[in-house]
């Protein structure tokens, strides 16, 4: 079994039009020696969650993810690393470290010392190559920025992700093709490509890419990707072999992670409340978050927390979760790995339903269990809700 450790670092430099992740405009919060003091408070008052009882617990993959991680002082993910350590969670010697920096805010000095503490893996949210989509979705940096920080990353030979966005207003096919070739000159052992989502009435929802050029967009990326070496191994992201991202394949694959910070969710499956296992999270609002970690006394089980901020998981839930995620992987769902886990009723339903999708061409067996067919993932969500038990 794997363990990963997220931590939340919900700072930028300014907002992108389009994101809805729990972060904020640097200015606009709290300052960073502040909320690294409450990130320490709340290791320190959940470390027995999934310590129970043991005096240490190995970290297999420590995820530094925003915002912009990469905002931070040295010294501030110094102290939180130190933090978990003090509280028994120990970076195994071959665990995978990732921070997640955005293109212009990393130079060589600070490259160094993430290196020195052991950082082996970066994700860099490069988007785009065209200007004027990183501007009208305002980002703040510029093309010549991430040119710098991804060279700056291959010059070292480092382990790195390109992040890559798509189906933005007005982005022709060609924009995109040219975007693809210019990633693939860089040679970035993982990319994750990633569709613009944004809610209906949107400033950026319209004026998109129309239904069967947004096809064609997942088929470009699909073969360019593909015959450039690297394997799908899940839905959005692909890697060289060797390179997939260990922390993210965690969460696909039943293990337990410990989310730190700002509107982090966490799963526990090893737990005496419920035999399925308990998700528990924190609020998306840095005054609420705030206000929470300084009420908090020292707990033993989410089941501690107030009630809005965990669910002791029911069987329906452990099988729509183990579903879902199982699905998302290129190996997809390993029908050992349910009839292990789950009841003869859980399984009949998840059989019955595979067996319909199958019939469908949306998913297809394998020798093992089952994986979604390329039309399986362009509907993706569709086949989810088919896989979707209350
Ligand atoms: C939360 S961000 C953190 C990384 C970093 N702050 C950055 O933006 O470069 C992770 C990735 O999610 C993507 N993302 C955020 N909101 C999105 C949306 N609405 N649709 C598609 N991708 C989105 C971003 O483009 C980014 O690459
Ligand atoms: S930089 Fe990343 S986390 Fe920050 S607003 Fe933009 S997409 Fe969201």
């Amino acid at each position: 079994m794997s363990f990963g450790v997220y931590v939340h670092i919900p700072y930028c430099i300014q907002r992108c039009t389009y994101c809805d992740f729990a972060t904020y405009e640097q200015t606009k919060i709290l300052p960073p020696t502040d909320y690294t003091q409450l990130l320490i408070k709340e290791i320190n008052l959940k470390k027995q969650f999934f310590l129970q009882g043991k005096e240490s617990q190995f970290i297999d993959t420590l995820y530094f993810g925003g915002g912009t991680p990469s905002l931070f002082a040295i010294k501030n993910i110094v102290q939180i690393i130190n933090a978990l350590a003090s509280a028994g969670y120990l970076v195994s010697p071959d665990a995978e470290l990732t921070m997640e920096i955005n293109p212009g805010t990393v130079d060589e000095n600070k490259l160094n010392e993430y290196l020195k503490l052991g950082f082996n893996r970066f994700s860099v949210g490069a988007q785009t190559f065209n200007s004027a989509h990183l501007k009208r979705v305002h980002r703040e940096h510029s093309v010549d920025d991430t040119r710098k920080s991804l060279g700056l990353l291959k010059k070292y030979n480092l382990n790195y992700n390109f992040d890559l966005l798509f189906g933005m207003p007005y982005q022709t096919i060609a924009e995109l093709d040219h975007d693809l070739s210019q990633a693939l000159a860089i040679e970035p052992p993982h990319v994750s490509p990633y569709y613009l989502t944004v809610p209906e009435g949107h400033p950026l929802s319209k004026n998109r890419p129309i239904e069967d050029e947004q096809m064609v967009m997942f088929e470009r990326i699909e073969s360019a990707l593909s015959s450039a070496g690297y394997h799908r191994y899940e839905i959005s992201n692909y890697a060289r072999p060797g390179f997939e991202s260990k922390h993210n394949y965690l969460y696909w694959s039943d293990q337990e992670y410990w989310g730190i910070g700002l509107g982090s969710h966490s799963y526990l499956k090893r737990s005496t409340h419920s035999a399925w296992g308990q998700r528990f999270w924190n609020p998306n609002n840095i005054k609420i978050y705030q206000q929470e970690i300084e009420a908090l006394k020292a707990l033993h089980s989410p089941a501690e927390l107030a009630d809005i901020y965990f669910e002791n998981l029911k069987e329906n839930q452990s099988l729509t979760d183990f579903c879902h995620t199982s699905l998302r992987r290129a190996k997809g769902l390993i029908l050992s790995d349910l009839k292990n886990k789950f009841s003869t009723s859980s399984i009949e339903k998840v059989d019955a339903q595979l067996n319909q999708l199958s019939q469908r061409g949306l998913v297809q067996a394998t020798d093992h269990g089952y994986t979604l067919t390329s039309q399986g993932k362009l509907i993706s969500n569709w086949v989810f809700e088919k896989l979707t038990f209350t």
